[in-house]
Order: C-alpha cells, then sequence, then structure tokens
C-alpha cells in the first residue's frame, strides 16, 4: 500500500487580507462598468450552473485596482460554490500548490493572484491539473522517490495578472476565458463614488462624485481611496459634506492633478522631460533615476500615462507626447512656449 502523502492544509481564507471589504461588490450585479466582460461571465456562470459541470478556468489580466479580484470572488457566489485563495508570489514549488488542489472541492474555485509569478516548476505542475484534473506527485528522495499520480475533483481556476504577457503560451492557453479589464470611464467611476459614499454614510454632491471620477485614473481602487481621503477632509475641514469645492482642494492637498495624475506620476513624466530631453528613453533607465522599481512604473504609473496619450512606447524606448509637456506647463521642443503657463489643479 502506497503511504498517503502528508499534505499541509492551506491557509485559512480569513488570513487574507482585504483592505477593501466595506466596498467592495459582494455580487457581480453591483459591479459597475465592464459590461462585455460582465455579459459572457453571465453565460458562462449560467451555463456551468446548468450542466452542473464546473465553469472553465479564467484568467483576468489588466492594470492594478480594475476589479480582477472582485471578479474572483464574486464568481463563486454565483456559482454557490467554496473559493480557495493563493498568491502566485508565495507559490514557489509545487509542494505549495499541492494542498490547494487536493482540497478543492467539486466545482470549487481556486483563485491565484499575480499568477504571472510562479515559476516554471509550478507551471508545470498546473498543466495536468487544469486539463486532466490530476497531479503527479513525487514523495521520498533520491533514490527512494517515486511519483504517483493523484486525480482531483473538477475544480475552476481563475487566475489573475498584471501582466500576462508573463505568462508561457501553453498556460494562458489552457484558460478557456481570457478576459482584459480596461480603464474605467468618468461616468461609471462616478456611479462608483456615489455608490460607495452612500456606504460610508457620507453626503456627497453629483458634481463632487464626479470631481472625485474624473481625478482617479479610470481606476475605482483609485476613486475609492480618493473618496476616503476626501471624506476625512470634509470631516475635518469642512462641515461633513463633500462638496466640488471641497473635493478640489482635498485632492490638490495630495498633489492629484486635473487629469488625476499624482506626483508620482508627474515626476515620472519631468525626468523623462528634464533628464532624458523627453525620450525615447528605456524605463530601467526612468526607474534608476526616480530611484523606484522598473516594476512599479511598468504595472503602475505607465498604463494610464499610456492610456491617456501622455506617453507612448516606441521600439527604442518610452517618449513623452507633446499633451504631456502642455499638462507639465513645459516648453514643447521645437515649439513656442505656452502663453500662460497652465494650472494643474483646477
Ligand atoms: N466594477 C466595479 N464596480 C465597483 N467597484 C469596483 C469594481 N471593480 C473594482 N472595484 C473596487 O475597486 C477595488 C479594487 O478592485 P480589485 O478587484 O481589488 O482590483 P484588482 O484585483 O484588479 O487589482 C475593489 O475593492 C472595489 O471596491
Ligand atoms: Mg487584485
Amino acid at each position: 500500500m502506497a503511504r498517503e502523502p502528508v499534505i499541509k492544509r492551506p491557509p485559512q481564507q480569513s488570513d487574507y487580507r482585504d483592505d477593501d471589504r466595506d466596498l467592495r461588490p459582494q455580487r457581480m450585479h453591483e459591479m459597475v462598468g465592464q459590461r462585455e466582460v460582465f455579459a459572457r461571465l453571465e453565460i458562462a456562470i449560467d451555463a456551468a450552473r446548468k450542466r452542473r459541470e464546473p465553469l472553465g478556468h479564467i484568467l483576468f489580466d489588466g492594470p492594478p485596482g480594475l476589479g480582477k479580484t472582485t471578479f474572483a470572488m464574486c464568481i463563486p457566489r454565483e456559482l454557490g460554490v467554496p473559493l480557495q485563495i493563493a498568491s502566485g508570489a508565495a507559490l514557489t514549488a509545487p509542494k505549495d500548490l499541492i494542498p490547494y488542489l487536493t482540497n478543492a472541492e467539486e466545482r470549487s474555485v481556486l483563485f491565484i493572484d499575480e499568477i504571472h509569478r510562479i515559476p516554471k516548476s509550478v507551471e508545470e505542475f498546473l498543466y495536468p491539473a487544469m486539463e486532466d484534473y490530476r497531479i503527479d506527485v513525487t514523495i521520498g528522495e533520491g533514490v527512494n522517490a517515486r511519483t504517483i499520480n493523484m486525480h482531483l475533483k473538477p475544480f475552476t481556476l481563475i487566475g489573475a495578472t498584471t501582466r500576462s504577457g508573463m505568462l508561457s503560451a501553453p498556460l494562458r492557453d489552457r484558460f478557456q476565458m481570457r478576459e482584459h479589464l480596461d480603464f474605467y470611464s468618468v461616468e461609471e467611476l462616478a456611479e462608483i463614488v456615489s455608490r460607495n459614499a452612500k456606504k460610508l454614510q457620507v453626503q456627497t454632491d453629483p458634481a463632487a462624485a464626479r470631481e472625485i471620477a474624473s481625478r482617479s485614473r479610470g481606476t475605482p481602487r483609485l476613486a475609492n481611496n480618493r473618496l476616503r481621503w476626501v471624506r476625512d477632509y470634509a470631516q475635518s475641514k469642512a462641515d461633513g459634506r463633500i462638496t466640488r469645492a471641497v473635493a478640489c482642494d482635498a485632492l490638490a492637498m495630495q498633489g492629484v492633478d486635473k487629469l488625476g495624475l499624482d506626483p508620482l506620476d508627474r515626476k515620472y513624466l519631468e525626468t523623462i522631460a528634464r533628464v532624458f530631453g523627453g525620450g525615447p528613453v528605456g524605463v530601467e533607465a526612468v526607474a534608476h533615476t526616480l530611484n523606484i522599481s522598473a516594476d512599479t512604473l511598468i504595472d503602475e504609473v505607465e498604463p494610464y500615462l499610456l492610456r491617456s496619450e501622455l506617453l507612448v512606447r516606441t521600439p527604442r524606448g518610452r517618449k513623452l507626447t507633446p499633451t504631456a509637456y502642455e499638462h507639465l506647463g513645459l516648453m514643447v521642443p521645437g515649439k513656442d512656449p505656452p502663453a500662460d503657463r497652465p494650472t494643474l489643479f483646477d
């Protein structure tokens, strides 16, 4: 008789810190925006429920704060199945993944956040788990090592990544659905701000909600953070109500400008303008100058600057656009200086 491998229990769900618990939508219908993604998921979830089969594996990608984790946490609630959460960074070897896989109940969801951070060995271990619901486990060491084949219950893997380009093609191809989340419109963010202002029980003018929304870089997580700060400011410096003027003052104090850029965003643009002549320049060089990791710039700073056409990526590196110069109130190379320096904050 083969001895059963020792199986470690996965960490309890309560270990997972959710900073956004109070504002995170709990069900998919509470989510705002991403209508196409929503519609496709709704169909897939409905069909899986009717067939009583596990939902196909899903990969979410897109910049931070756009709803990947929220979707991943809502889906099992819609399906009425348990959820396990793992972080790609913590899965350093196949053995780290075994407890999650062997504990996965039939049709349950295993969510792996930052899945691009798992090493190749873990990736390869996942292939048969995703495809055939089985894993090959090696027990013992050296000459005594044996490989046993374990069957898993049919489950759904949901992966989230800010860098789908870093996933190997074989892993990407094993996801039946791949959904890209894009930045939100100002209207959608204003809706999120208004709803969350109610949840936080703070009176907010529609114009103020719109102002906060338009300064949140298309990102719900930032809209929520900005709203929390504006609420604090309104309660400490004003009468507790959020008006447009209060929102503008509060956000100016944080260095959040009209476009929603924060001091780091502007420092990034200014560094390219001043130190690198507007580019093209490699992101590593900018990262060195700013003394910040290139990953942070690539994941958190650049996507919105690219999207709002302040920055372009060329084969030779990053380059500022004339819009960026105008926004920063700098002279566009080869053009006359602007008549008056634009104001950043109102
Ligand atoms: N579609 C949405 N509707 C309402 N709020 C959202 C939506 N997407 C994200 N949020 C809010 O933004 C926060 C961050 O989203 P999250 O799913 O954690 O982003 P990601 O995992 O993509 O980094 C959530 O806690 C939630 O409050
Ligand atoms: Mg997340």
